[in-house]
């Protein structure tokens, strides 16, 4: 078990800012996030105290984010002070790490329409006193649903799982994001479309981004974290 290996360092990642590598005696690396609730876990994560400061490790098993940046990611538009618009928040293992990074400066409106895994992320995240995180229960497919609460955002970003992603990220992306902000789109490949190779599926929502105005800046495979999964990242051009 990791828990029992010493941490011999931790080091900021080279280009992105709020994210850290671990790493542990064996030789091997981990990705990590500082603590904003110090002390408390939100899914089983391991906790590493390093010269004074709580790091959470970030697993890319658990968190496509953590994947992507594992896989080589160039473009990370989120850092400290960034708002964001998450779509598919679920019980808020990913946006609990993007809370780590923006801090108390920055904002996820979190949008999540399970009423029961709305609770949960209530109890692991707002209720452990996460201050950044703005829970909405609500559906993703109809955004003028938060327009009372959302205000404009620096990047949208959705993972739900669900046929027309690209179309309900843009919909969602036109109305809050600001201009040469980012859109942040993962894709399950199986959920849009099981008859359809991968690739093809992939294809097929990037154009749907493309063809709403925004520029692709990269994609990323998720494998071998995530089968049939990429993440794309796109600007909207104003
Ligand atoms: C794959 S999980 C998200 C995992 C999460 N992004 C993470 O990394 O921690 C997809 C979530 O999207 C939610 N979802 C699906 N369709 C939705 C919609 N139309 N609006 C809001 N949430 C939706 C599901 O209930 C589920 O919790």
């Amino acid at each position: 078990m990791s828990s029992l290996i010493q941490v011999v360092g931790v080091k900021e990642h080279d280009k992105f800012r709020g994210v850290y590598w671990v790493s542990f005696e064996d030789g091997t690396e981990r990705l990590a996030t500082i603590n904003l609730t110090p002390g408390r876990r939100v899914y089983g994560e391991q906790l590493i105290q390093w010269e004074g400061k709580e790091y959470r490790v970030w697993n890319p098993y658990r968190s496509k984010l953590a994947a992507a940046i594992m896989n080589g990611l160039k473009v990370m538009p989120i850092a400290e002070g960034t708002r964001m618009l998450y779509l598919g928040a679920a019980s808020g293992t990913t946006v609990s790490h993007i809370s780590d990074i923006v801090g108390n400066n920055g904002i996820i409106y979190s949008v999540e329409f399970s009423p029961r895994v709305f609770r949960e992320f209530m109890e692991k995240l707002v209720d452990q006193g996460r201050k950044n995180v703005i829970p909405i229960l609500a559906d993703a497919r109809y955004p003028e649903q938060y327009i009372h609460i959302v205000r404009t955002v620096d990047i949208a970003y959705i993972d739900i799982a669900q046929p027309f992603q690209a179309k309900i990220l843009a919909d969602n992306a036109d109305v809050y994001v600001k201009n040469n902000g980012y859109v942040m789109l993962v894709i399950k490949a199986m959920s849009i479309d099981v008859t359809k190779e991968p690739s093809e599926t992939f294809k097929r929502e990037i154009d749907v981004l493309k063809d709403r105005g925004y520029e692709i800046l990269e994609t990323v495979h998720l494998e071998p974290y995530d089968t049939a999964h990429a993440m794309v990242i796109g600007r909207k051009i104003s």
